[in-house]
């Protein structure tokens, strides 16, 4: 009897773990809603030891070195960047010091982390008048 019950418990067990396995290596899934948390997590692992919690590029490391860090809260600076030279630059990595991240994380992974560098320099958009031609 409580074997019984307890072989029932260890199935239903086996079936939420797949259910969560299944949802978790969905696509979809991944490309939505990982995005954000994903991209802030490797950011405080991997990069605000240089670049600084907020990107202002004063990491520990930074400041414990002569590494020239660019400053990700600098909205003027980041305006001028595209997310593909962003993307390939943590891919590859620069000339002076910056390390590449291409073997460690995937292509997903670095996207998402350029979409949390961004977030650093949130421009006030400037107010788009309605129904006029640019
Ligand atoms: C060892 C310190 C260090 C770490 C760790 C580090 N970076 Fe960098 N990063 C630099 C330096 C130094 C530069 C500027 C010089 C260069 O290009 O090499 C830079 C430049 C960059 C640039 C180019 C910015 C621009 O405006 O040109 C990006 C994007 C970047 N890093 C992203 C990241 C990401 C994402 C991570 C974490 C996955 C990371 N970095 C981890 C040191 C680091």
């Amino acid at each position: 009897m409580l074997t019984d019950v307890l072989s029932r418990l260890r199935c239903q067990w086996c079936l939420v773990v797949l259910m969560l396995l299944v949802v978790e290596a969905s696509p979809a899934f991944g490309a939505e809603s990982q995005g954000m948390a994903s991209g802030r997590s490797h950011y405080d692992a991997k990069c605000a030891s240089c670049h600084g919690a907020s990107g202002k590029g004063d990491g520990w490391r930074a400041r414990l070195s002569w590494l020239k860090l660019p400053d990700f809260s600098d909205s003027a600076s980041m305006q001028a960047r595209t997310d593909d030279y962003l993307f390939r630059l943590t891919k590859q990595g620069g000339k002076s010091g910056m390390p590449s991240f291409g073997l460690e994380l995937t292509d997903l992974e670095i996207k998402d982390l350029v979409v949390h560098i961004r977030s650093f320099a949130k421009a006030p958009e400037p107010p788009k008048p309605v129904g006029t031609a640019r």
